[in-house]
């Protein structure tokens, strides 16, 4: 299975930051936000990923994430001249995935919670099944989102993009699973009434064709947004809580490669020597050390 991280987007809502900054590229506490979903993709055990993002900010990914070796993985970059909607990186993926099944993640996703893992690996079996995969998070203003309604199976009854009146408060997440060939589902996707390729037409499309699984997140679970400012320094609070009071990292590549065994243990001392001015380094120093 491959791996797309979307990474596009002119973040006109975070303005005037991201006048001189790529958002995906910001902080999300002490690390970028976009090793958020980069460890998403690490933790489905998927090692070959394309990052896609505008033609300004893909020479700072490729700074920040290289080829991706150090972290055992293969990185590798296409452009997104005009954001044009989601759908599009699978088109624009589409040599990349070949007839490989794909999870695609947004850049700006932010998932936390147990039993994560056990889910993406799920979504995984399923599209090799040819089942696509959604995820769905209760929130307060589904409207904002993309909206599945399901009935008491479990089932998607269905899938709208930011509709006026919601169906359900279960907004879809980032993050999607498809079987192998869903770029020529994108492929005949025709722009919504506000001009973009939705994503939500291609989940229409598995939908209709009784191939759409929605795994749901529970209350436990956290599905943050960085849309706003205030939403991003709630995100970085949130994960600032949870890592001093556990003395762990939340979704560091380094650490993630060396638990998956992408990794050995020298290579993450290589790794964590020149962070080793911040808890960060040393953390992952620790690690290399056994401690
Ligand atoms: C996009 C999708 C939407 C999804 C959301 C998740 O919306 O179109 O279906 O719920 O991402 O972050 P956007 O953020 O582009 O408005």
């Amino acid at each position: 299975m491959k791996g797309i991280i979307l990474a596009g987007g002119s973040g006109s809502r975070l303005y005037p930051i991201t006048l001189g900054i790529s958002k995906q590229l910001m902080p999300i506490y002490d690390k970028p936000m976009i090793y958020y979903p980069l460890t998403v993709l690490m933790l489905a055990d998927i090692r070959e990923i394309l990052l896609i993002s505008t033609p300004v900010d893909l020479p700072q990914f490729r700074r920040l994430l290289g080829d991706g070796s150090k972290w055992g993985l293969k990185i590798s970059y296409a452009e997104q001249a005009q954001p044009q909607g989601l759908a599009q990186a699978l088109t624009i993926g589409k040599d990349f995935m070949g007839n490989d099944a794909v999870c695609m993640v947004l850049g700006d996703n932010i998932f936390y919670g147990q039993g994560f893992t056990g889910m993406l690996q799920n979504a995984r079996r399923n599209a090799a099944q040819g089942r696509a995969s959604v995820f769905a998070y209760p929130v307060q203003n589904p409207s904002r989102y993309g909206v599945v309604a399901v009935d008491e199976q479990g089932a998607a009854l269905s899938i709208e993009e930011k509709p006026a009146k919601p169906k359900s408060n279960l907004a879809v997440t980032g993050l999607y699973f498809y079987p192998s060939g869903s770029w020529k589902v994108a492929e005949n996707v025709v722009p919504s009434a506000r001009g973009e390729l939705e994503i939500t037409s291609v989940n229409e499309h598995y939908l209709n064709a009784g191939c759409l699984s929605v795994e749901r997140f529970g209350r436990g679970f956290a599905w943050l947004d960085t849309g706003t400012i205030d939403s991003m320094m709630e995100a970085s609070a949130f994960i600032e809580a949870i890592e001093k009071r556990q003395g762990l990292l939340v979704a560091s590549p380094e650490e993630v490669a060396f638990r998956r065994g992408f990794i050995g243990r020298d290579a993450l001392a290589a790794l964590a020597a020149p962070l080793c001015s911040t808890h960060y380094g040393q953390y992952l120093k620790r690690l290399a050390d056994g401690e």
